[in-house]
């Protein structure tokens, strides 16, 4: 293994999209970002300079960050901020991943313009589990606003009302020909007939989970987060913000010419803060002009399923599995030491006295896990926690369980309010969790696709309704659960997921629709250093940002 250098640039730069120019804020000025390519095993050293007004963070998400947690990025979780003139070195090692993930800003909603795709190749001489790829190729969702994004979520926090929705989304930061002004924008995948293609999807998007589909192909999802799966054939793939999929695509034998959309549109269970639109790209077979075309064919485009197809979602979602075999083993926890259920879910909170509020009914929107509405500290949770100063900082009283227990499905009860925290739960070191997460009805059930930093974790189960602790648990799959970073708690439904706390740090927990964190869905995982030397957080370098 090798060590990869990278020198992110945090600077400025004009983008002009939908006719709309706007200075955005890039690495090394471009848009998306720039790739990070490693081997599994590989050190990466990634230089971040902050050349703007702005205070920046960025996270390597789904990287395991194993005793380095001062590299992982959330902002007040486990570093301060980079501000201006700062430079900031984020060094960790990529210890058993291989797969595609994605690095993201990580403060306010900076990720709608700082992203961009990490792929992780496997070990050399080490092959794919599958028909090795003609080529490899990124796919990355993102957003699109005409507005200054750090303005809309300014503006909601303090009306209390919910934001503006984005002006387009985007497939490889370009909106592509189904919006005005915007054919130039185009996405194109040329391809040649008869080739395998790996595409290495990513929803970067900042609020939205996202239908993707290519007409009259088929894809096979074979890796999700860094995992492999066991190969299924889709002809639509769901994505929620934070994950990543990828999928082979085999072209036709022959099809000299010929053009196909490719598409993304929202699957959005929320109550109308979403944008029905469509992404669209194209798939383009080469021509020569000897061969006979396809050129003037029609062009075909993909059906995707409504936008609120909970169904689809279920059974998309209940499809995957780890590929669990003696080279990629499933190393599911059969036993648990630690029980959570938690409840996400939206919720109002009071309007602040001398503040008006244009929320539900004169209120604020919150959103809360076991109704604690998470406030951010003014200084890092991992740094108090690593010099024995929590005082002050957090407290570790995070609720275990629902502190009001009610039917999560039905009719939500008339005092929704939320209180405000900074809570974390402390995990023994290697402590097995298993840990239920139920959507709640209040302002509607929504899916909420609930990331976990520092672990992959096993989802084990999933249903709708309540979470049933008699029924359920006869039901979990113990053998080849899916293992990812981040899964979409069904709207009106739950989710129990297990990982082993073997990660010393603090782990941020949070909702990847970033309104939602914004509304306070996100928590925090204290976990303690065990004996060995090998399973201590590493101090933290000495140019680690100050608050
Ligand atoms: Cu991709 Cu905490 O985020």
């Amino acid at each position: 293994s090798i060590t990869r250098h990278y020198k992110f640039d945090i600077q400025r730069k004009n983008v002009t999209r939908l006719c709309h120019t706007r200075s955005i804020v890039t690495v090394n000025g471009k848009f998306p970002g720039p790739k990070i390519v490693a081997r599994e095993g590989d050190r990466v050293i990634v230089k971040v300079i902050n050349h703007i007004k702005n205070n920046v963070t960025i996270h390597w998400h789904g990287v395991r960050q194993i005793q380095t947690g001062w590299a992982d990025g959330p902002a007040y979780i486990t570093q301060c901020p980079i501000q201006r003139g700062q430079t900031y070195v984020y060094n960790f090692t990529i210890v058993g991943q291989r797969g595609t993930l994605l690095w993201h800003a990580h403060i306010s909603w900076m990720r709608v313009t700082l992203y961009g795709a990490i792929i992780i190749l496997p070990k050399r001489g080490v092959p794919y589990p599958f028909p090795k790829p003609y080529k490899e190729i990124p796919v990355i969702f993102g957003e699109w606003f005409n507005a200054d994004p750090e303005a809309v979520i300014a503006q909601a926090l303090q009306t209390g009302a919910g934001p503006n929705v984005s002006d387009a989304y985007t497939i490889n930061g370009l909106p592509g020909p189904l919006y005005n002004c915007s054919k130039v924008d185009t996405f194109k995948l040329k391809v040649k007939p008869g080739k395998t293609y790996l595409l290495r999807m990513i929803n970067a998007a900042l609020n939205d989970e996202l239908f993707f589909s290519i007409a009259n192909h088929t894809l096979t999802v074979v890796e999700v987060d860094a995992i492999y799966t066991k190969p299924f054939n889709s002809d639509t793939i769901l994505i929620t913000p934070g994950q990543t999929t990828n999928v082979l695509l085999r072209t036709k034998p022959s099809f000299p010419g010929a053009t196909f959309l490719m598409a993304a549109r929202p699957y959005a269970t929320g109550l109308g803060t979403f944008d029905n639109t469509t992404t669209a790209g194209l798939l383009e077979y080469k021509y020569t002009p000897s061969t006979p075309s396809n050129k003037n064919l029609p062009l075909s485009k993909p059906t995707l399923p409504s936008l609120n197809d909970t169904a689809f979602a279920a059974n998309f979602t209940g499809k995957l599995r780890s590929l669990a075999n003696a080279q990629f083993p499933a190393n599911v926890p059969q036993t648990v030491d630690k029980r959570f259920y938690f409840t996400v879910g939206l919720g109002t909170s009071p309007c602040p006295k001398n503040q008006t509020c244009q929320g539900p009914n004169g209120t604020k929107f919150a959103a809360s896990v076991n109704n604690i509405s998470f406030a951010l500290p003014s200084t890092a949770l991992l740094q108090a926690h690593f010099l024995g100063q929590s005082k002050g900082v957090y407290t570790t009283d995070f609720p275990s369980n629902p502190p009001f227990p009610f039917n999560y499905t039905g009719t939500p009860p008339n005092n929704t309010f939320v209180t405000n925290g900074t809570k974390a739960v402390v995990l023994p070191f290697n402590a097995s969790v298993e840990l239920v997460m139920q959507d709640t009805s209040i302002q509607g059930n929504e899916s909420h696709p609930l990331h976990l930093h520092g672990f992959n974790f096993f989802v084990v189960g999933q249903g709708f309704g309540n979470y049933d602790p008699s029924k359920d648990p006869a039901k979990f799959n113990l053998a080849d659960p899916i293992e990812r970073n981040t899964f979409g708690v069904p709207a009106g439904g739950w989710v129990a997921i297990r990982f082993q706390a073997d990660n010393p740090g603090v782990w941020f927990m949070h909702c990847h629709l970033d309104v939602h964190t914004s509304w306070g869905l996100r928590m925090a995982w204290v976990v303690n250093d065990g004996p060995l030397p090998n399973q201590k957080l590493l101090p933290p370098p000495s140019d680690l940002p100050k608050c």
